[in-house]
């Protein structure tokens, strides 16, 4: 092998990405704000049936998990596997494809969701000739990242293309095994399972796809950035290992804590909740890994917002992960179920890790993407970084408290064993903490709005020289 050659890095299909992620991040966090503010006015509905609140919550999800975080983990998965295994994209084109198809999939779920044609599957509603085009774009992305890794020039696979690679494998596994359904017109399907067989099923996809798709692969970044941004590295490349096969070992068990106290068999329940109590272990590991890569290099928090983004996503992690095996527990879920309290730990995850995580890789790739040494204002990322932190907070501590509330006003019953509180009565103690998640929420949509300025303005002052000349690389240069 010439050990000179250079490379020149495929970023067009990453900048593509990357901008659309923070696109994704404004209109699925604006529908966000706004079914946030519909529990508070529910006359925001406006009696319009594509506005109700039933079709513009899988709208949010869809939109947040697949199109904004979706984009975000195609972006940094394409920059990172580039540029750890030395070489250039393997099948270009095929990358460019895997864009324009994920966008054009993101496009009809935008339609057919306001229309209301839906598998009524949570985070599986698409109809069968979306998921169609879903799956043709996932084989696609598995041959453009796993054919990258196999024409590398390193010797060894970085860990971050491992959490990568089996995000990959594992959601693609999933999505074809939930989504075997029945169609009977174009746009309505059945699913090809009923019951209990088909909530298992929907649950080991819905678990997983937080534990793969929410995890695993936002995981693959904050293995690359986190080194990068301290400028340190990885802690401990033996954890990290260790890491990445308990994770994607006991994630996939724990599924059923979904369905505890339900038609599935006792048995299942309690694996479901004992998979979860150890996924503890795997999950601090890897976030104190994170954490501690930080070692030595402490002092940059103090003047570096990036990698504040990056710590404080950490720290939720490690607060969403402690707080879904507590949850986990039988008794324990029996209060938190179908209150706000499963809400607020799904954005302590979503808002505090995945988001937070994704502005910190963004905040870190931009500027290297389009010629730049850094952002066009460092002052606005500091800002964005505490609207996040806050709006976070706010949005996590009024939810506990409603769900504290409502699950214990719901079991709440006299000495006749008559229920003390009537459901109107408990939504209006929930009502206070609806106004201060929106607070929260707005705060958060808010920042998101000062990042698409300063992306704005990094890209527009970049050279269009520089951005065309794309970076080259020398083997056996540190990455
Ligand atoms: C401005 C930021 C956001 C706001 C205001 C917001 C608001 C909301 C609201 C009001 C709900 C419905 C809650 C309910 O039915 O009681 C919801 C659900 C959900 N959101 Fe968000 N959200 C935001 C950002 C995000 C992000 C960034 C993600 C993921 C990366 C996310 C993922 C979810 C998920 C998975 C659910 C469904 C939870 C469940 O069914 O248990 N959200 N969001
Ligand atoms: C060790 C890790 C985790 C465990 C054991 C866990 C456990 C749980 C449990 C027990 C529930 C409530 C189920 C119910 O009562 O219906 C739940 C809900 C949820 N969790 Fe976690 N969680 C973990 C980490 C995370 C993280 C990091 C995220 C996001 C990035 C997340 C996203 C969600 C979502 C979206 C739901 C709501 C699902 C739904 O009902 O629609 N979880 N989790």
């Amino acid at each position: 092998m010439n050990t000179t050659t250079s490379t020149a890095y495929n970023y067009r299909v990453v900048r593509q990405f990357a901008i659309m992620t923070v696109v994704w991040g404004i209109v699925g966090m604006l529908v966000g704000v706004l079914i946030a503010a519909q529990l508070v006015w529910p006359e925001l509905n406006f009696d319009i049936p594509f506005l109700t609140y039933g079709r513009l919550r899988p709208l949010h999800t869809n939109a947040v998990i697949f199109a904004f975080g979706g984009s975000a983990l195609f972006a940094t998965s394409y920059y990172s596997v580039q540029r750890t295994c030395q070489t250039t994209l393997f099948a270009p084109m095929l990358a460019g494809f895997t864009f324009w198809g994920w966008q054009l999939v993101i496009l009809c779920a935008a339609i057919t969701l306001p229309l209301g044609f839906t598998t009524s599957k949570e985070y599986a509603e698409l109809e069968w000739p979306v998921d169609l085009l879903v799956v043709v774009v996932w084989v696609s992305y598995a041959i453009v990242f796993f054919g990258t890794l196999m024409k590398r020039r390193t010797k060894h696979i970085y860990v971050g293309n491992w959490f990568y690679g089996s995000f990959i494998l594992t959601i693609a596994m999933l999505y074809l095994v939930n989504n075997a359904e029945v169609p009977v017109t174009l746009t309505k399907s059945y699913s090809l399972y009923s019951g209990a067989t088909d909530a298992l099923i929907q649950w080991w996809y819905g678990h997983n796809a937080v534990g793969f798709f929410l995890t695993a692969g936002f995981l693959g970044m904050m293995y690359y950035f986190v080194p990068k941004q301290a400028e340190r590295p990885v802690y401990s490349y033996r954890l990290s290992i260790v890491h990445f096969w308990a994770l994607i070992c006991v994630y996939i068990w724990a599924g059923p804590h979904h369905l505890h106290y339900t038609a599935l068999p006792d048995w299942a329940q309690s694996l479901g909740m004992i998979m979860s109590l150890i996924l503890l272990a795997p999950s601090w590991g890897g976030m104190i890994n994170g954490m501690m890569t930080l070692s030595g290099a402490w002092h940059k928090l103090r003047s570096d917002p990036i990698l504040r983004f990056l710590v404080v996503s950490l720290a939720f992690y490690g607060m969403s992960t402690f707080e879904g095996p507590m949850m986990s527990i039988k008794t324990v879920n029996a209060l938190s179920h179908y209150t706000d309290w499963t809400i607020g730990h799904v954005h302590a995850g979503a808002l505090g890790w995945v988001a937070m995580v994704t502005m910190g890789s963004l905040y870190h790739m931009i500027p290297r993407l389009f010629g730049r040494t850094e952002m066009y204002s460092m002052p606005l990322v500091n800002l964005h970084f505490w609207l996040s932190t806050i709006g976070t907070v706010l949005y996590i501590a009024s939810l506990w408290i409603n769900g504290l509330a409502q699950g214990l006003m719901w079991r709440a019953v006299d000495n006749s064993g008559l229920l003390l509180y009537s459901f109107s009565e408990v939504l209006d103690v929930s009502h206070p903490g609806f106004i201060v998640r929106l607070i929260g929420g707005g705060i958060f949509f808010f920042g998101m709005l000062l990042m698409a300025y300063n992306v704005f303005r990094t890209i527009k002052a970049s050279d269009p020289a520089a951005v065309a000349a794309a970076p080259r690389y020398t083997v056996g240069e540190a990455h």
